[in-house]
């Protein structure tokens, strides 16, 4: 299984910030946001990681994660030229991703709790898996509608009059075929290649899979200033309580065994004294 981390977008929501800065590298109480849906690929145990983004970006990405082999990962990276949709992703990634599956998170999309829903996915998947979380506020979405058996019937981008209150998120698990589908996508009417519509052929085909995610897991939005300060704030509140990192990905990478002791105290010993590698030396020293 591959793994791609979408993470340009034009961002102009976050204005005046977003002309010099990416979203995605906006700290997140301690740690900048793309972090986080890294974490939930390594944590699904996937180590062939592209993250794709715009040309501004890219480099920015490449300082932060080098190769990734630190972590015991293979992160390489590719440029997206203009923000043409989230499916697009698959038509850029489709030689880094092969004749594998692919599972596409985006960099912009946080979630915390029991990840079982994931973990189930990638073992099951036998086409496309999406889930659908329950949201106040649909109409900002892709949405499911269900019918009373909990099969999902239909898929809406961002409707005007939400069918049902779920929404989709940015966590999609699919086979090999999604590259086939993208590259036959048709630009929608904004000028897009919708990642709704990929799923929707898979629905035509009968081969998607609406998981709900339950309410014991958080999807945390970042789309705007306020939904950041959230973030931070629920981040914060969580490991202030507990003295755990969250979404630290040499940390999961010394538990999963992605890498060994000796290479983590070498990548703790190659960090500035600071608060994060304070926190990796108690992970070392088995504090927790
Ligand atoms: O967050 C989940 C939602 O993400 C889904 O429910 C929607 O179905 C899906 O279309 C998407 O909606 P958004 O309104 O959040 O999409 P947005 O255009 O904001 O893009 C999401 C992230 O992906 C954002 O961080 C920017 C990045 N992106 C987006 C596009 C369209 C790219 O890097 N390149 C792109 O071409």
């Amino acid at each position: 299984m591959k793994g791609i981390i979408l993470a340009g977008g034009s961002g102009t929501r976050m204005y005046p910030i977003s002309k010099v800065y990416s979203k995605q590298l906006t700290l997140i109480y301690d740690k900048p946001l793309i972090y986080y849906p890294l974490s939930i690929l390594m944590l699904g145990g996937i180590r062939e990681v592209m993250i794709i983004s715009n040309s501004e970006t890219i480099p920015l990405y490449k300082k932060l994660f080098e190769d990734g082999s630190h972590i015991g990962m293979n992160i390489s990276y590719a440029v997206q030229a203009a923000p043409n949709g989230i499916a697009e992703s698959f038509i850029i990634g489709d030689k880094f991703t092969g004749n594998d599956s692919v599972t596409l998170i985006l960099g912009d999309n946080i979630f915390y709790g029991k990840l079982d829903f994931f973990y189930n996915a990638l073992k099951n998947n036998d086409g496309a898996t999406i889930f659908g979380y329950r949201v106040t506020d649909p109409e900002r979405y892709g949405i499911v509608e269900f019918d009373e058996t909990g099969k999902a019937i239909s898929l809406e981008e961002k409707p005007k009059m939400p069918k049902s209150n779920y929404a989709i998120p940015g966590l999609y698990v699919y086979n090999n075929e999604v590259v086939s589908i993208s590259k036959n996508l048709k630009p929608s009417e904004r000028g897009e290649l919708e990642i709704t519509d990929v799923n929707k052929e898979y629905l035509n085909k009968g081969k998607l899979q609406v998981v709900k995610i339950g309410r014991g897991v958080a999807w945390l939005d970042t789309g705007n200033p306020q939904s950041l300060l959230q973030a931070s704030n629920f981040f914060g509140v969580i490991e202030d309580r507990q003295g755990l990192k969250v979404a630290c990905p040499e940390e999961i990478a010394y538990h999963n065994k992605f890498i060994d002791r000796a290479d983590f105290e070498r990548v703790i010993k190659n960090m500035p004294d600071s608060l994060y590698r304070n926190y990796l030396e108690r992970v070392l020293n088995d504090e927790f």
